[in-house]
């Protein structure tokens, strides 16, 4: 009763917001990606590929956030010993290179972030001489066959399957690192992110997906954590629940070595 009441109570809260026009941070819940690029306002860019939505929380994301820091010890760990070549997807223009520089030694990595073409523009643009170890591609394809995929904060974006981007990459990597992974118990639902002059399709996956995509492609998962500080539901649909950010760390199984972390 008491769950029902608060369902009830939750989603007349959401739609008053609608009703008010609200401005929300996350807005509506689709089935599909192309459903919610269908509902962006005609007043908004639509989606991540626009030259003016590469600044949008750039300075932030530059940061090292606390939420960062499982892995930072993870990049730390699988790159020890030797010359690591990194796929960063959703890399932005470079963010977390940056954000990392005074904690790992970039030196040894060949770091490449994949990005959308707008923002593989931005990063090429604000390339500095120190960035030795940077580079952009805009089809993860032409990235040449990398140690590890990291992937942070791209999966709540991400429109194709995961199963499907890693499998355009030249090889497996031997690890894949996911982090800001958002999830829920009931099926994934699309929202809209408000990023003020966009929005932009927000995915809150079930949350088997990842994991399940992990085993379809022959990964063991190491190590996961969740997030709790980043944990929202969507203002205009609260009924649908409280959303959880996760971070994983997989290894190809076949890549297994009695030494291998
Ligand atoms: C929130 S940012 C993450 C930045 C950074 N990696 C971090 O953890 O803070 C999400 C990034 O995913 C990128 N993105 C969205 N869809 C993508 C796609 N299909 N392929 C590659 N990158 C994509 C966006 O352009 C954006 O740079």
């Amino acid at each position: 009763m008491r769950t029902f009441l608060e369902h009830a109570a939750f989603r007349a809260l959401g739609r008053y917001r609608v009703l008010r026009g609200t401005e929300v941070r996350f807005r509506g819940a689709f089935a599909s990606y192309d459903e919610a690029m269908a509902a962006v306002r005609p007043t908004r860019l639509a989606g991540y590929d626009h030259e003016r939505v590469a600044p949008v929380s750039r300075e932030f994301m530059q940061q090292l956030a606390f939420w960062d820091y499982p892995v930072l010890y993870w990049l730390q760990r699988l790159a020890a010993t030797e010359t690591t070549r990194l796929v960063d997807a959703g890399g932005h223009i470079g963010v977390k290179y940056r954000a990392f520089a005074p904690y790992l030694d970039l030196g040894r990595f060949d770091w490449i972030v994949y990005d959308l073409p707008a923002l593989v523009a931005a990063g090429r643009a604000e390339r500095r001489p120190e960035d030795r170890t940077l580079s952009f591609v805009d089809r993860i394809e032409d990235a040449p066959a990398a140690d590890i995929l990291l992937a942070s904060g791209l999966m709540p974006y991400l429109a194709e399957p995961l199963v499907a981007l890693v499998r355009r990459m030249t090889a497996l990597p031997r690890h894949i690192v996911l982090n800001k992974v958002v999830t829920r118990d009931g099926p994934t639902v699309v929202t809209l992110e408000n990023f003020g002059v966009a929005e932009v399709p927000y995915h809150i996956r079930n949350v088997r997906e990842v994991p399940d995509a992990l085993a379809t492609l022959g990964y063991e998962v190491v190590a996961d954590w969740t997030i709790d500080s980043l944990a929202h539901r969507i203002q205009t649909h609260p009924e649908l629940g409280r959303s959880t950010y996760r971070g994983y760390v997989a290894r190809l199984r076949s890549a297994t070595t009695a030494t291998s972390p």
